[in-house]
């Protein structure tokens, strides 16, 4: 199956969430194969960082599409592709050519109109796709309400489903990508990982 991560916003956590994907479909032994199609390589760094420590599984992250085109046709494999609106074609080709795409939104006012906006060009240029998208930075104060708007605002769009699950604002993530090492693996019982884990098995519940 192919899952695109995208958005038309930066910094929503396209990457951290293609990447902690990826490493839990390895580590539940499943062939995987990580798609860079984002200028930056975020991929090629933690990847290496990864390698360097010997850390398994060991992955690697490919960018071009015809190698996508090649994967597209073994059905066994699970593909997990990290799209930036820095290269449009790239990303509506994965997208043309994804089962699916996940949105990783900000709890904000502008990340849904982004959303928003990122729906509609999918609709246009690519045509009915299954799309799920939740809120990743959601803030850790109970008293902050835009986390539980946005949720709301992202039940209003159309053609987008929810994921029950929230990834919030969590420090982890900043030592897991400079340890070359998934949220779970620093520490499968923090609170990041755990909610990392409920995204892993609501996107992949065959593979619980
Ligand atoms: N839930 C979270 N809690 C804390 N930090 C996060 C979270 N999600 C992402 N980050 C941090 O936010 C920054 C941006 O994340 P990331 O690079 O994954 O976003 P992106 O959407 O891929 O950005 P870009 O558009 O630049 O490619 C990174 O420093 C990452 O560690
Ligand atoms: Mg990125």
């Amino acid at each position: 199956m192919i899952t695109v991560v995208g958005n038309l916003k930066g910094g929503t956590g396209k990457s951290t969430v293609a990447f902690n994907l990826a490493v839990w479909l390895a580590k539940q032994g499943k062939k995987t194969a990580l798609f860079d199609l984002d200028p930056q390589n975020t991929f090629k760094d933690v990847l290496d960082v990864r390698l360097e420590e010997g850390y398994e599984p060991c992955l690697s992250s490919a960018g071009d599409l015809i190698a996508l085109e090649s994967l597209a046709k073994k059905p066994s494999a699970e593909v997990v592709i990290d799209v930036s609106i820095a290269d449009k074609a790239a990303m509506l080709a994965a997208i043309k050519r994804a089962d699916r795409v996940v949105i990783p939104c900000a709890p904000s006012q502008a990340d849904i109109w982004s959303t928003q906006k990122f729906l509609s060009m999918i609709e246009t240029e690519v045509g009915d796709k299954k799309i799920f998208a939740f809120i990743n930075r959601a803030d850790t104060h109970h008293m902050v309400v835009e986390t539980q708007e946005a949720e709301e605002a992202l039940d209003m769009l159309k053609g987008v489903k929810r994921l029950p699950v929230r990834l919030y604002q969590r420090t982890a993530y900043r030592r897991s990508f400079s340890e070359g090492l998934a949220v779970f693996e620093l520490n499968a019982y923090d609170k990041a990982a755990q909610e990392v884990l409920t995204l892993a098995a609501l996107l992949y519940p065959q593979y619980v």
